[in-house]
Order: structure tokens, then C-alpha cells, then sequence
């Protein structure tokens, strides 16, 4: 049987611990695309026994590339991929939501298809975890607590704008584990006045004050300058944490997740399923089928 994994869009923690457990249990017989659909595209693909996945098993990033694909979408490049990818059995993809929608088109058109999701920002639809989530908020939360306490020594206030697309829950569960004064997770939530009343009161304690900033909500370096005017006593740092959350070592819990929907898309696979998702539900891993 001849196996191919790809990852596609932003690369999550813990994605190179599941193609090391794939490998584990598909050895040669497993292949990857670079770059994710690009590679299927371009025929770009490679025999996994030939990266030295051994050394790589636990650091973030994908040692097979992971990359946005839009013109996988268009029907000339669909074709090219579909081509490539008929010359395996299985194809298992991780990556989010678009990442998906790819997976079960190439299963429309008789390729078997296996879908893990990955991606830091949880937000894959039907799985209560996507992979690189857990890493993301320690990643952010480690950057956090290595410079909140020297802007301690001048009272600093510190706005931390952190990842997450369009969901909060990175950003909720960073605030909460720092103690964040504020989080921002929508347009309402920024309030000059009250913030300003919240900024000048902590700086008066004699405190550094912590803001937590879902990205895509306010521009943060807009926010510093805004908050400046109103604060002129206050010295403001605006800081994007940027990829410190997908470079991360994945946690041991990353670890741990990364080997369970690998096992998932094996049962899948032994299932001879067409078209599956590999998804946790209420703690346990469960195999969909999309078609
Ligand atoms: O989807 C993962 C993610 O990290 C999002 O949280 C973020 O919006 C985006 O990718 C950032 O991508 P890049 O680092 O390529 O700008």
C-alpha cells in the first residue's frame, strides 16, 4: 500500500510527531508531498525513509513544508494534483478547515482520503482540538512571562497581540494563565475611556499591566499609539507574538495528541474508510466519515 502525507497551510506543533508515527507504521511505503497541495500539484513528492524524520520527531514546523495553496481550488491545477495523487491508496492531509474542503474534493474524484486537523487556531469545524493549539498558548504564555516582569520595573503597560484567526481561544486561555488585566477578543471590548481608567489606576499601583489582543481585532501598534495619548504618564509597549506560537517545542500533551490521530487515521485507513476525519470529541478520538 503506498501512503502519501501532506500539511497544508500555517505549520502547528506536533505536526512532524505525526508523520514520524505514520512512518512508523507505513516505513517506506510512505511518501510525502512538499509544500502540501503545491507538491501534488508539481509532483513534488518524496519518500519519508529519506528526510531523517527520527531527528525532527519532536520540534515544531513540518519537515515536508507546509504551505497555502489557492490555486488547488482552480480546476487546470485540481486536474495536475488529482493526477499525481491517483498513484496512491491513501492520502492523508492535515491542516485546517480549507485543508479539509481539498481533502473530500480529491475523494469526490476517487482518491481515499484521510483528514487530521492542524492548526494552532482550534477552530476546525466538528473537533473539540485541532494539533498545535496546546503548544500555541504555552509558546505565548512563555513570551509573556520572559518580558512582563522586566517592563515591571517601570510600570510599563504591555498590549501582547497573539494569533488565533478569527477565534479567541488562544487568546482567552493566554489571559487567563498570565492574569492579563484586559482581554481583547472583540471591537467592543476596546472601550478608551475604560481602558484608559484601567491602565492609569494599575500604573498607580505601581504595577506593569498586561493586555492580551486577538489579532485582527485592532491593529496593536494602532492601540499603543491611541492609549499614549490618553496615558502621557504611561509607558506603552505593543508587542506581536507572533510565530513564537507555532515554533514552539510541542508539550508533552502535543505529543501525546499527535500520536492519537496518527493511530486514527490508521484505523481509518485499516477501515478502508473513503473520505474520514480523524477528530476528538469529548476527549476520544473519533473517525468521521465525510462522505
Ligand atoms: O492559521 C494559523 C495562523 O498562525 C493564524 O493564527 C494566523 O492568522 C496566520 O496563521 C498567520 O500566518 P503567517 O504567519 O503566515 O502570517
Amino acid at each position: 500500500m503506498k501512503v502519501l502525507v501532506l500539511t497544508s497551510g500555517g505549520d502547528a506543533p506536533g505536526m512532524n510527531r505525526v508523520i514520524y508515527a505514520l512512518y512508523r507504521h507505513f516505513g517506506k511505503n510512505l511518501y510525502a508531498s512538499r509544500y502540501g497541495y503545491r507538491g501534488l500539484i508539481q509532483n513534488d513528492i518524496i519518500r519519508v525513509s529519506e528526510i531523517g524524520i527520527e531527528k525532527c520527531k519532536n520540534l515544531a514546523g513540518s519537515i515536508i513544508k507546509s504551505a497555502r495553496c489557492p490555486e488547488f481550488a482552480e480546476d487546470k491545477f485540481f486536474k495536475k494534483a488529482l493526477k499525481n495523487a491517483k498513484a496512491f491508496d491513501y492520502i492523508i492531509v492535515l491542516g485546517g478547515n480549507g485543508t479539509h474542503k481539498g481533502a473530500c474534493r480529491l475523494a469526490e474524484n476517487g482518491v481515499k482520503t484521510i483528514f487530521i486537523p492542524a492548526t494552532i487556531d482550534n477552530d476546525v469545524e466538528g473537533s473539540d482540538y485541532s494539533l498545535g493549539f496546546h503548544t500555541a498558548v504555552k509558546g505565548a504564555c512563555e513570551f509573556i512571562f520572559n518580558t512582563l516582569p522586566s517592563y515591571q520595573s517601570d510600570n510599563a503597560c504591555c498590549i501582547y497581540e497573539v494569533m488565533g484567526r478569527y477565534k479567541n481561544d488562544i487568546a482567552i486561555n493566554v489571559a487567563s494563565i498570565v492574569d492579563a488585566d484586559k482581554c481583547i477578543i472583540c471591537e467592543e471590548d476596546i472601550n478608551f475611556a475604560e481602558l484608559t481608567k484601567l491602565i492609569n489606576s494599575i500604573n498607580k499601583q505601581e504595577r506593569a499591566s498586561c493586555i492580551v489582543l486577538r489579532e485582527r481585532i485592532y491593529p496593536v501598534q494602532n492601540l499603543v499609539e491611541q492609549l499614549r495619548l490618553k496615558c502621557p504618564k504611561v509607558y506603552f509597549k505593543g508587542m506581536n507574538v507572533g510565530r513564537v506560537q507555532r515554533a514552539s517545542r510541542p508539550t508533552k500533551r502535543e505529543i501525546y495528541f499527535a500520536k492519537a490521530f496518527a493511530k486514527g487515521a490508521i484505523k481509518a485507513i485499516k477501515q478502508n474508510k473513503k473520505c474520514a476525519s480523524v477528530l476528538i470529541k469529548e476527549g476520544k478520538v473519533k473517525i468521521i466519515d465525510n462522505i
